[in-house]
């Protein structure tokens, strides 16, 4: 059964995987491999979807957990301060079009992202599950979601579902089930089955309740 917090560790991991391919392109990119430019500019998009992320927990995460374990939070803020710089050496860089300072900072920022994503999941996110309230914790996913602007959610869901395995992606439309009326989760159907043409039908397998209307 998911819990509303599986939406953050969905995208989580869709922020490590799209990093971790990033960070790959440029590697091979200073290595004078040619054509993976698309690739490596995944990541003023990325880094949209990180700030909206970070900003949603701020918002919506860190104080509610300052109340139930303080100075906690304090420290990633710090961290999410510290993503901020990064990408903004990763585009100084890229601008600049120097590809050996642009895998330094791929590399750089995926070092820390991983290191901050897995504190979060282990240490922050333990200490919200366990003090806060289901129906809390809902509202604080709820906040989350409504940072993304709504007509950029299309890009969101073309963006996440790609990036994230099976469970992440069941965990994913029970969320938007349970969470969206009727008319609205449909049009999520819509996009989701957008997103992964191919593997749609495989969805529909697994969540039968997916099938027709
Ligand atoms: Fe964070």
């Amino acid at each position: 059964m998911a819990v509303p917090l599986d939406a953050i560790m969905a995208f989580h991991n869709a922020f490590r995987n799209d990093l971790k391919r990033i960070d790959a392109a440029a590697l091979e990119s200073a290595r004078g491999k040619a054509g993976l430019a698309p690739t490596i500019e995944r990541f003023r998009f990325f880094n949209e979807m990180l700030v909206w992320h970070a900003h949603g927990e701020e918002q919506a995460v860190f104080p509610r957990l300052e109340t139930v374990a303080p100075l906690v939070a304090e420290a990633y803020l710090k961290d999410h301060h510290g993503l901020d710089a990064a990408y903004d050496t990763l585009n100084a860089a890229y601008t600049a079009q120097d590809p050996l300072q642009t895998a330094r900072a791929t590399a750089a920022f995926k070092f820390h992202l991983d290191i901050h994503l897995a504190k979060e999941d282990t240490h922050l996110y333990r200490i919200f599950r366990e003090r806060i309230s289901l129906p809390e914790q809902g509202k604080a996913v709820g906040i989350m979601a409504g940072m993304v602007p709504q007509p950029r959610v299309p890009e969101v869901v073309g963006w996440l579902f790609p990036l994230i395995g099976w469970e992440d992606r069941m965990n994913m439309v029970h969320i938007y089930q349970s969470m969206m009326p009727p008319p609205a989760f449909a049009g999520m159907k819509g996009l989701i089955q957008k997103a992964i043409p191919g593997d749609w039908a495989e969805l529909v397998r697994r969540i039968p309740t997916l099938e027709g209307k």
